[in-house]
This record gives C-alpha cells, structure tokens and sequence, in this order.
C-alpha cells in the first residue's frame, strides 16, 4: 500500500504520518500546499525526511494563485454566502487538496489518500467526495474514523511514544484552527460554550475594530469580468489581490464573524473567522454588479446563491449542478466591469462610488430634475394593472381584505 498524505508538518498529521506507516505498514508520500496561511510550509520537507519519509516522495506545493483564480474568484461572483454569514474560507479550499492529492497518487502510483479531518465534521465529506469525483478506485484512510486516539491525551502520549516533537511548530494550537488566503477559522476549547465570548487575542488576523485608525481609508477595486483585477489602478495578479485587501482589512478590523453554523453532519457548531479581504471583496463585487447587472438577471442570481453556497460548504464542487450554477453564474460576468471606491473604517466597508463602462445606470432616466426620457403618465396604467387584482377582490370580497 502506499498513500498520499495531506501533511502540514503540525502535531496531528505528524501522529497520522506515523500511525500509517507503523499500524498501517504502508508508504507514505506527503503532500504540504502554501495556500497563503502565513505559516512556512518548507520546513515540512525537514519533518518528513525525520520520518523516514523518501525525497522524492515530499510534495510541497504553491498553490495560492490556482486556489484563488480557480476557487476563491468563481466563487465570489456568486457572492456566495452559507447560512447568512459565513464566507466558506475552509469550504473553498477542500477541493483543490483533494485534486492535488488525486495528481500526486497517479504520479507516484500509491492507491490511497489520507486526511486528518475528524469523522465528526465538514472536512472529512469534502475531501473524500473530491477524492472521489477525480477517482473512483481510489483507496480512502480517514485516521479518526479508525485509531482509539480519541482524546488530545491519547494523542500526545502516542506523540510522545514515538519521538515526534510535541514542542516548537508541533505545538498542540489553543483552537481548532484552519487558515489560507481567504480566511483563518477558530473552533472548540473555550468557543464549545457558545454565550462564551471570544478572547480578544484568539483574532490573529485583524486589529479589533476598536483599535483601527481613527481616520478612514479610501481605495478602489477595477473588475473584469466580474474578478477583481487591480487595487488603485495597480493591476495585481488574483492572489496579490486578495494578499493586499487583507492588509487593508486586518488594519481597519474588517470581517470577524462569530457564528453558530449547522454542520452537515446534523450538529450545530460554533465557529469564529476572520475573512477581511473577502469581505471587502464581496462588498465590492455587489457593487459593480448592482450597476452592470438587469434587475431579473441579478435576482436570478440571488435565487440561486444560497443554493450555490449549501452546495459549497457540503463539499459538492466536483459535481454537475455545481458546474451548472457556475456556468450560469459566469455567463452573467462578461458585463460586470468598471471601478469600486471603498472607504474603510473601523469594522466597516463603506461603497462610495461605482462607475462602468457597461453601466446599465442612466441618470436622464432616474433624475429628480425634468427629464426628457420619461413619461410619468406611463406609470399610471402600469400601477392600475399591477392594482386590478386588488381592485377586483375589493369589490366582490372586501371582507377578506380588511385589518
Ligand atoms: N466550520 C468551518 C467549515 O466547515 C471551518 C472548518 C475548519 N476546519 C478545520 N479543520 N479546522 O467550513
Ligand atoms: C474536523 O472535524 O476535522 C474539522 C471541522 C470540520 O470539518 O467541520
């Protein structure tokens, strides 16, 4: 046997690493991706040759372009949301592990993949319904569906048993924590009870609103197509984008959440984020697209998002509806460009401006000053028509109107 580890070079996977190659007797290629969490991903090189683990089968990859132009962005011109809050940091990020794990197996012939996510949560579903939506035959570990190291004791002394550094990096981390360019997540510990409220030191990528400048900023997002392609003029590539509205949003204390989400599991669980570009980005995309887009054409899409977000968050990205809403969703794109001017302040987005070559916006038309495009006089016969059903019951049922 011989699979394909998602490995971060943390205290668990390490456990998983070990626990594969002594209970398991299997080979183990690991696989560490960059996808913008802050943390250096080479030093996993270090950790898995400790482990016995063969050159040529430590994959360390830079996804953080792939994960924003081919994930974040598509999903953002959905302006997806998962249950009126969260922005689907982990969700997003689910699918291009699981393809990249999938690439790695057929390269280095192993017949398996392995995962540290829980059997009690969200993860598990999305990378194994990746795994096999891109590979039907292949062979699915999920360690915590199968040790009896249930508990954080059982799993440090199993550590200590087997000489894998507990200290430094390895250090077991105070939440439940899951970070890439979009988002950083917190759950469990001291957020179980959920009237807790959170540590102001828990938020790692924001200022707290109440620390932010005192003094607004202004910036300007340029779209294309319905991606963002530039930041005050300045042309970025995806993941520069989404890298610079986290700085803006981390100092004005932009896009914490704290929720109480269901599961797909059928739990409910309370989680933090902190989303600031995304939220900025969101912000932003409504918009340009609040000028670009016809009326039914944008309630259209709104019908659709939440639809689109359940399916993200359930892991359901490799699956024909999926590439059905996108296509749809994309098809609207094409007329969503022109500039956004945000003005930022203290926890807050502000939109103060919006302009567009595509602009379906016509001033001659919505103007409070005369105008020469419009016959007031036509609203009249619209109003009595949209009227005539009331106007009907009105004579011959009034009673049923009434209070
Ligand atoms: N509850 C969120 C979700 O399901 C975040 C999950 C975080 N994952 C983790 N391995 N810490 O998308
Ligand atoms: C886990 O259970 O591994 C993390 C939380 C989740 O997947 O929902």
């Amino acid at each position: 046997k011989k699979a394909v580890l998602a490995y971060s070079g943390g205290l668990d996977t390490s456990i998983i690493l070990k626990w594969l190659q002594d209970e398991y007797e299997c080979e183990v290629v690991t696989f560490t991706a960059d996808l913008g969490q802050g943390e250096e991903v080479e030093p996993a090189r270090q950790k898995a040759l400790d482990m016995g683990i063969k050159p040529e089968n430590i994959f360390i990859l830079d996804l953080r372009e792939e994960f924003v132009k081919d994930f974040v962005f598509p999903m953002f011109r959905a302006n997806a949301i998962y249950e009126g809050e969260y922005l689907l940091g982990t969700s997003i990020a689910r699918p291009l592990i699981a393809k990249k794990q999938i690439e790695i197996a057929k390269e280095t012939g192993a017949d398996a993949v392995s995962h540290g996510a829980t059997g009690k949560g969200n993860d598990q579903v999305r990378f194994e319904l990746g795994y096999l939506a891109l590979d039907p035959d292949i062979a699915v570990i999920a360690p915590w569906r199968e040790w009896d190291l249930n508990s954080r004791t059982k799993l440090l002394e199993y550590a200590k048993n087997h000489g894998i550094d507990i200290d430094g990096k390895g250090k077991p981390k105070p939440y439940s924590m899951d970070a890439n360019l979009l988002h950083i997540s917190y759950e469990g510990e001291w957020l179980e009870n959920p009237y807790n409220e959170p540590e102001e030191d828990m938020w790692l990528w924001s200022v707290s609103p109440e620390e932010a400048p005192d003094e607004p900023e202004y910036i300007t997002i340029t779209y294309k197509e319905g991606d963002p392609v530039a930041i005050n003029g300045e042309e970025m590539t995806p993941a520069t984008i989404l890298e610079s509205l986290n700085t803006y949003g981390k100092k004005h204390g932009i896009g914490r959440i704290d929720i109480v989400e269901n599961r797909m599991v059928g739990m409910k669980a309370r989680g933090c984020y902190e989303t600031p570009g995304g939220t900025i980005m969101l912000k932003a995309h409504r918009a340009i697209e609040s000028i670009t887009l016809d009326r039914e054409e944008a309630h259209a899409k709104d019908e659709m998002m939440p639809k689109y977000a359940k399916l993200i968050y359930n892991g359901l990205w490799w699956s024909p509806e999926r590439r059905m809403m996108q296509a749809a969703i994309d098809a609207t794109q094409e007329q969503v460009n022109g500039e956004v001017r945000l003005k930022l302040y203290k926890g807050n987005v502000m939109v103060v401006g919006r302009k567009s070559e595509n602009s379906l916006y016509s001033e001659e038309h919505s103007t409070f000053e005369a105008d020469e495009v419009y016959n007031q006089k036509d609203a009249e016969g619209f109003i009595r028509l949209n009227a005539l059903r009331f106007i009907i019951e009105g004579k011959k049922q009034p009673e049923r109107i009434a209070t």
